[in-house]
């Protein structure tokens, strides 16, 4: 398929990278396609940056069939920008589409639809420490139906966000709220899958959570409310002992790029890691026998998040002296290290954006 591509005829001016945050500037192109099931996908295009016309009863707006992606482009000191794992977003959007009953989309295709929108969009890749161009590719449902049932159109759509950190905190240590009250997802919900819904779930609980002072809620599993699953916007990991354990995928929790990343740095570093169940009790009695030495959370767009406190059932606890442990550094330090191209990259995980 051919890419046709119209260009802004004005340009946005930059932000400064200081002043990034996250999510809030978009570049000044996006790539769109439209699937229908007599044509396909079809119709690629890059096109400017802006809003979409939809229709009201568009059955996204009332049922949620949406799926979306999250991967970044970095600036390399040699003036490169590459991509890191950018197949595995893919390959999870396919399978997140498949419990959504959406088409699957060409990998190949998308890859080279993401390059040809990167190309053009090479200079909104910000340079500065810790910056990068999140990229976002999105599945809506576009139907104009309100009946329940799968749409048979969609819209595929990447757009591009210069950010910084993703926390206020920036690398320093979140604080964690536990909740047994709310779930996010259930055994054989849509949990596992990049959904929408998934987010929407964990707003509440997520205010309750800044409101008391904490930053992301820390989830619990939904069937025994005993388990830990994840956090808002990232996996989680505890160092117990000389043992990294993650909850295992069971099938309600996401399966990070970067937490699969963590474990295989881990495992090339000779550390035992551990995916298992872990219950939050469990949590707490390493932390009153002094074997939990650290916590910390891994994403896209968190990228390696260093946990200083949980609280749980009104109980408060510290993780080692609140900071930023060794292990923690270690991961943020090397992974940053091959995204930004600083380090060789052993698990060839790099692709450059030509
Ligand atoms: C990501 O880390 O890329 C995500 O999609 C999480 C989102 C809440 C920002």
């Amino acid at each position: 398929m051919e890419i046709t591509i119209k260009k802004a005829d004005t340009l946005k001016e930059h932000p400064d990278d200081s002043s990034l945050g996250f999510g809030t500037y978009f570049t000044d192109h996006m790539f769109v396609m439209d699937y229908a099931p007599e044509k396909g996908w079809h119709d690629p295009r890059i096109e400017p940056y802006g809003p979409m016309e939809m229709y009201p009863s568009s059955m996204v707006l009332h049922y949620g069939q949406a799926i979306f992606e999250g991967l970044k482009a970095y600036h390399t000191d040699s003036g490169g920008v590459q991509l890191f794992r950018p197949r595995d977003n893919i390959k999870r959007m396919n399978r997140s589409g498949e419990r959504l009953c959406m088409p699957p989309l060409d990998e190949d295709f998308v890859l080279e639809a993401m390059l040809e929108l990167l190309k053009l969009e090479k200079g909104w890749v910000p340079k500065a420490d810790g910056t990068s161009l999140y990229i976002r590719p999105t599945i809506i449902a576009t139907d104009p139906y309100i009946g329940l049932r799968p749409s048979f159109t969609y819209r595929f759509f990447i757009i591009l966000s210069p950010v910084g950190a993703y926390y206020p905190e920036g690398f320093d240590p979140v604080k964690i709220w536990v909740t047994s009250k709310y779930v996010r997802a259930v055994r054989g919900g849509v949990g596992e899958a990049k959904t929408a819904g998934n987010y929407a779930a964990s707003l509440y609980a997520t205010k309750l959570a800044n409101e008391d002072g904490y930053t992301q809620v820390m989830w619990l599993d939904g069937v025994d409310l005993k388990y830990v699953e994840e956090v808002g916007s990232m996996n989680i990991f505890f160092v117990i002992g000389d043992e990294l354990i993650t909850p295992e995928l069971n099938g309600s929790i996401l399966s990070g790029v970067t937490r699969d990343s963590v474990i295989q740095l881990a495992e090339s570093w000779g550390i035992k890691v551990v995916e298992r169940k872990i219950s939050i009790d469990e949590v707490y009695a390493a932390h009153a026998d002094g074997s939990l030495k650290e916590v910390f959370g891994s994403g896209t767009a968190a990228v390696i998040s260093p946990v200083g406190n949980i609280k749980f059932d009104g109980k408060e606890i510290t993780i080692g002296d609140g900071g930023v442990g060794p292990l923690a550094a270690r991961f943020f330090n090397d992974l940053t290290a091959i995204q930004y191209g600083k380090a060789e990259d052993p698990f060839n995980w790099i692709m450059p954006v030509g």
